[in-house]
């Protein structure tokens, strides 16, 4: 079964051919990383516009990619939700319309869902469930428990940000470019990540909260720079040495990685079931990350952020699971949805 996968959640267009759920025929993803590097972040109505530029050229160099005519494609997978309003309603109404010219079952995908489905994707062993799937991106951090494929529990949430979106702050502090979790990692590897003593946070259970730790990042550069807390934080870069932009990201890094696995190994202890681990999401591509959970499943790195590949292979899942296609005329979106709905 041929599903062709339609993203564009946040500021990638991206679209694939996937056999199975499995085999990538194609992948094409164009991100809008050059325009908001400038601006150090997502400017909404941007990423639609951008977004609308380049769909039906990206979805034409799927196909063409995958070796496909509109014939050999058996349904259509979209993102519906969470994510910025404008960028969603250019996909959907891009994959409802192919669905209605082309006569293909329209599937509607949550994007969490497909992010954790990336781990399907490719020739490997088959992952064992229950699985416990660890979320990790721009706009979630969550602990998710998945008894059998297309059934989601969320043991575990963010209370405030997500560490994607610490890992994107703490290097505008830094004076690192967006998206901060790339160039955090660059910076880290010629740091000492033992330096800067920062703080886990005190959250019960299997819970996170990264927002202090952006906090604790910013009152340490302010300390190690002898600037009282009033200081601006945009101006901070200014007076930091290479060295220390280094030293800073490194131990922020084995923080962040330390935060998630401490949690991840509470999960373990509270699910003796649990058969595998899934790592998904952006973060999912930091390699201290990959190197600290090696029993785990990633995705292929270039797998980790938004891509239409995924979108195929949660959606193949979920046909497999009974799920129906939507109506094409009366799709509706979601900025904000659980992926327990
Ligand atoms: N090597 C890396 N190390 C750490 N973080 C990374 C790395 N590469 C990317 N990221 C982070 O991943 C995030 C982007 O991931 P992703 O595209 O999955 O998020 P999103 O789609 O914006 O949010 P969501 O999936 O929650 O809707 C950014 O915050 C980015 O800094
Ligand atoms: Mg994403």
């Amino acid at each position: 079964m041929k599903i062709l996968g339609i993203e564009t959640s946040c500021d990638e267009t991206a679209a694939a051919v996937v056999e199975d759920g499995s085999t990538i025929l194609s992948n094409v993803v164009v991100s809008q990383i050059d325009i908001f590097a400038e601006y150090g972040g997502v400017i909404p109505e941007v990423a639609a516009r951008s977004h609308l530029e380049v769909m039906m050229p990206v979805v034409a160099k799927a196909l063409s990619e995958a070796d496909c005519t509109w014939d050999d494609i058996d349904a259509i997978a979209v993102t519906y939700a969470p994510g910025l309003l404008g960028s969603l309603l250019i996909g959907t109404l891009t994959a409802r319309t192919l669905a209605i010219l082309y006569g293909k079952p329209l599937y509607a995908v949550h994007h969490l869902k497909s992010h954790v489905y990336a781990n399907w994707l490719g020739e490997k062993a088959p992952i064992l469930f229950p699985v416990l799937a660890l979320v990790v991106s721009g706009g979630h951090t969550q602990i998710l428990y998945m008894p059998a494929h297309n059934k989601f529990e969320i043991i575990g949430t963010t209370h405030d940000d997500a560490v994607g979106e610490c890992f994107d702050k703490v290097a505008k502090i830094l004076g690192l470019p967006y998206p901060g979790g790339p160039s955090i990692a660059a910076a880290a590897a010629s740091g000492d990540a033992g330096k800067y003593k920062l703080p886990h946070p005190k959250v019960e259970g299997l819970d996170f909260s990264f927002s202090g730790l952006k906090t604790a990042v910013l009152r340490a550069v302010q300390k190690e720079l002898g600037l009282p807390i009033s200081h601006p934080s945009h101006d901070l870069k200014n007076h930091l040495s290479a060295q220390q932009v280094a030293d800073f990201a490194a131990s922020f890094q084995k923080t962040a990685v330390e935060i998630l696995c401490e949690k991840l190994s509470l999960a373990l202890a509270k699910y003796p079931d649990i058969q595998s681990v899934v790592i998904a999401g952006g973060v999912s591509a930091n390699q201290k990350l990959r190197e600290a959970l090696s029993e785990a499943y990633f995705p292929e790195p270039k797998l980790s952020g938004d891509n239409g590949a995924m979108v195929a292979a949660a959606c193949y899942y979920e046909i497999q699971s009974g799920v129906m296609p939507v109506d094409p005329y009366s799709l509706n979106i979601y900025p904000r949805i659980s992926i327990e709905s």
